[in-house]
C-alpha cells in the first residue's frame, strides 16, 4: 500500500548538510498498522513528511497504492493534496479561529471536487461520530480538551475518507492514563475502517501495543523490522535491544557450541560460562554481548537445576514500580536488573542466587 524505495532527504543548513534519511526502504501492506520508531532526531518525521508530500526528497521513490507519487528519477511529485492521505501531527494543528465543525470540513472545502452543503455534513457527521465528539459541532476548537483536541485532529484526517493515515507522534500531548486509552481505541478505529496506517512514535510501549510490524530507526536508517514480539525478544543489534525495554548486557567471548543443543552455544563472561542463543554465523573466538531480560532472570529456588545458567549475586537495590519490583542484582563486577513480584520478599544485601534460562539469553555480535 506505501512503498518506499532508497529514499534519501537531506536539509540543507547554514552548518551544512543534515542528512536526515539515509536510504530507507519500507513496504507497508493494505491495512497494516506500521510503526517507525526511534529516538528523537533520528528521521522519522522527515520520513513521515516526505510520504505525505511537504518535504522534497533528494532520492527515491514513494508509492500510494497503485499512485506513484514522488520518483527522483523520472521527475514525479506528486503535491500533498493530491495524495489519498489523512495525517495527524503532533502538534495536531487544529485551527484556533474556527469551531468543531468547520474545522473538520476545512479539508473538504479544500478539494477539487465540490460537496453539497448537504455532503458536507453529513461527512462531518460522520467522522465526528467515529471519534465520539458528537454534539460538539459548534464548540471553538481552543475549548475543547487536551484528549478532545487529538481527537478533532484524528476527525480531521479521516474526513476524505483516505486510504492512507499518517500519525505522528499523535498521542505524545495526552497525560499518561489517557494516551493509555486512547492507544487501544485508535487501533481499533483505524483496524474497523481497514485504513492503512503510518504512524511514528519514540515511545517504545505505543509501538509495541499498536503495532503489526515495527520498524526501528537510529541516524536516518532503519535497523530492524519485524513485529512487535520479534522486535522485543529478538533484537538483532545491540541498540534496538538497548533502545526497547530494559535489557541487561553481558560481554562474552564465544567458547564453542552445546553438544545437546546446537541451537546453543556458551560463552565465557565475567561472571562465568553461560549458555545462549547464538547469532547465526558466529564460531568460537568471536566476541559477543549477551542480551538478557529482567522478566527473564528468575531468583533461585535452593536446589540449583542441572542445566542452564546460574548466577550468584548480592541484592544491591531495590526499587517499587507499583506493580513489580526492580531487584538489581550485584554478580561479581556487573549489575543486573531483574523484576519480581512486589510480594517476593527479596531484602536488601541479601544473598540470591539467578537462574537465566539459556533459551532467553540471545548473543549480538558485539
Ligand atoms: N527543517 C529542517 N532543517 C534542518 N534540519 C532539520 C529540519 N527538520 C529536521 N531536521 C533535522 O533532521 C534530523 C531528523 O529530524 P526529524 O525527522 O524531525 O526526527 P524525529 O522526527 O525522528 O525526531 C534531525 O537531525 C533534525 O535536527
Ligand atoms: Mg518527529
Amino acid at each position: 500500500m506505501i512503498r518506499i524505495h532508497s529514499l534519501n532527504v537531506r536539509y540543507k543548513t547554514e552548518r551544512g548538510d543534515v542528512h536526515a534519511v539515509r536510504g530507507i526502504s519500507l513496504d507497508i501492506q493494505q491495512g497494516q498498522f506500521f510503526t517507525l520508531l526511534g529516538p528523537s532526531g533520528c528521521g522519522k518525521t522527515t520520513t513521515l513528511r516526505a510520504v505525505a508530500g511537504l518535504e522534497a526528497p533528494d532520492e527515491g521513490e514513494i508509492a500510494i497504492g497503485d499512485d506513484l507519487v514522488f520518483s527522483s528519477a523520472r521527475r514525479i511529485s506528486v503535491p500533498p493534496y493530491k495524495r489519498d492521505i489523512g495525517m495527524v501531527f503532533q502538534s495536531y494543528a487544529i485551527w484556533p479561529h474556527m469551531n468543531v465543525f468547520e474545522n473538520v470540513a476545512f479539508p473538504l472545502r479544500e478539494m477539487g471536487r465540490k460537496f453539497s452543503k448537504r455532503e458536507i455534513n453529513s461527512k462531518v457527521r460522520q467522522a465526528l461520530s467515529l471519534v465520539q465528539l458528537e454534539g460538539l459541532e459548534d464548540r471553538p476548537a481552543p475549548f475543547l480538551s487536551g484528549g478532545q483536541q487529538q481527537r478533532l485532529a484524528l476527525a480531521r484526517a479521516l474526513v476524505k475518507e483516505p486510504r492512507v493515515l499518517l500519525l505522528d507522534e499523535p498521542l505524545s500531548n495526552l497525560d499518561a492514563k489517557l494516551r493509555e486509552e486512547t492507544r487501544l481505541e485508535l487501533r481499533e478505529l483505524v483496524k474497523r475502517l481497514g485504513i492503512t496506517t503510518f504512524y511514528v512514535t519514540h515511545d517504545q510501549l505505543e509501538a509495541l501495543t499498536m503495532s503489526d510490524v515495527v520498524a526501528v530507526m537510529d541516524q536516518g536508517r532503519v535497523v530492524q523490522e519485524g513485529s512487535p514480539m520479534e522486535i522485543y525478544q529478538s533484537p538483532k543489534e545491540r541498540f534496538v535491544a538497548n533502545f526497547i525495554g530494559l535489557t541487561n548486557f553481558l560481554e562474552g567471548r564465544v567458547k564453542g557450541f552445546c553438544p545437546k543443543q546446537p541451537r546453543l552455544g556458551e560463552i565465557e563472561t565475567a561472571s562465568g560460562t553461560l549458555q545462549c542463543v547464538l547469532p547465526d554465523g558466529v564460531g568460537p573466538g568471536e566476541s559477543v554481548v549477551m542480551v538478557v531480560r529482567p522478566e527473564d532472570i528468575h531468583l533461585g529456588t535452593g536446589t540449583p537445576p542441572q542445566q542452564g545458567n546460574v548466577l550468584h549475586g548480592r541484592v544491591e537495590a531495590i526499587i517499587f514500580m507499583g506493580e513489580a519490583l526492580e531487584c538489581q542484582v550485584a554478580v561479581g563486577s556487573q549489575r543486573l536488573r531483574m523484576k519480581l513480584h512486589p510480594s517476593s520478599g527479596v531484602r536488601q544485601g541479601e544473598a540470591v542466587t539467578l537462574e537465566l534460562p539459556p533459551e532467553r539469553c540471545r548473543a549480538l555480535r558485539a
